[in-house]
């Protein structure tokens, strides 16, 4: 059955910090719906394309089937093979689609805030949904995120929810934080004390790992970013050493409450972040959280097709 609630418009989704908690619950049900069959009609042939400048598996593939199944034609672009290399930069790049006729793109960069460049500049109007910009934003990521709890849970008030690993290079755990706090859970914290600084003590607590394994009702494990982390922090880092010390063991899980649930943004690190064998255990809700993307990515370019008045009809 269809949801009541606001229809979301937005020119653009970069940023959680733009949304309202009754945005966020908006998308979610918007999601929702789509999860239980809602289509759309467009007005006319509308064109999209994923701009990944940065390695991706889910969120590039998840838009892309997002957006086959909003009914929208998919533009290739595959920057290996495109005229990055030939020093274009990647404001001429957007324009360059926006140029050939695309109306919606969604983009990941290693740069934190790529978005603002493009959304400032005047001759830019193509729709930009954020995939990721190094470690600042995954709007698409937490909501998604918020999605998978609410349907677990039905609301987020009094929810304590952990987030576990390397909160430095992480826009997961920075997305998450800010949301979850505006939505009334309570965020925890885990995992090395080195990456846990100011940014994140303003938002909740750090506790050791067999702590919060026995009060979570949500353990949100995120994975140790090698590619974003020192060559030497690197050379001494071991897997084991970390999974005893911060990982989810089996023994651990068996701690865990009841209706607790585990979650991970994935790519997993098995065997580090979580015992390979957890990760698809009876609380792991890892693979729903990618298939609640596809719906989360069909409401955000909803969100910027309903600005551009290109719905025809909602059903
Ligand atoms: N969770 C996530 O962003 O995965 P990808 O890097 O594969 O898109």
């Amino acid at each position: 059955m269809m949801q009541i609630t606001k229809p979301v418009s937005f020119e653009n989704v970069v940023s959680m910090e733009d949304l309202s908690a009754e945005d966020v619950l908006s998308f979610i049900h918007e999601a929702q719906d789509f999860k239980a069959g809602k289509q759309i009609a467009l007005k006319r042939p509308v064109y999209a394309a994923n701009l990944f400048f940065e390695s991706s598996t889910r969120t590039h593939t998840s838009f892309e089937m997002a957006e086959r199944k909003l009914g929208l034609q998919v533009v290739n672009f595959d920057p290996s093979n495109s005229s990055l290399s030939k020093g274009e930069s990647m404001s001429d790049t957007v324009k360059t689609f926006q140029a050939i006729g695309v109306d919606l793109v969604a983009i990941r960069d290693k740069q934190n805030e790529y978005y603002k460049d493009l959304i400032a500049d005047p001759n830019v109007h193509v729709g930009i949904a954020n995939g990721g910009d190094g470690s600042g934003q995954h709007p698409s990521q937490s909501l998604l995120d918020m999605m998978t709890i609410y349907e677990e849970f039905g609301h987020f008030e009094g929810l304590k929810v952990a987030i576990v690993g390397d909160l430095t290079h992480s826009r997961v755990a920075r997305s998450n934080m800010k949301v979850l706090t505006m939505l009334g859970a309570h965020v925890y914290f885990g995992g090395p004390k080195k990456w846990y600084t100011e940014e994140f003590a303003k938002y909740g607590e750090w506790m050791p790992i067999d702590d919060l394994v026995e009060e979570m009702d949500v353990m949100m494990f995120l994975r140790v970013q090698h590619e974003r982390i020192a060559d030497d922090e690197n050379g001494s880092f071991s897997a084991e050493k970390y999974h005893a010390q911060y990982g989810l063991t089996a023994e651990r899980e068996s701690r865990m409450p009841q209706r607790s649930i585990i979650m991970h943004p994935a790519p997993v690190n098995r065997g580090v972040e979580i015992a390979d064998e957890l990760v698809e255990c009876d609380k792991s809700r890892i693979f729903e959280q990618m298939h609640n993307g596809v719906f989360v990515r069909m409401a955000i370019m909803t969100s910027m097709l309903r600005n551009r008045d290109l719905i025809k009809e909602e059903y």
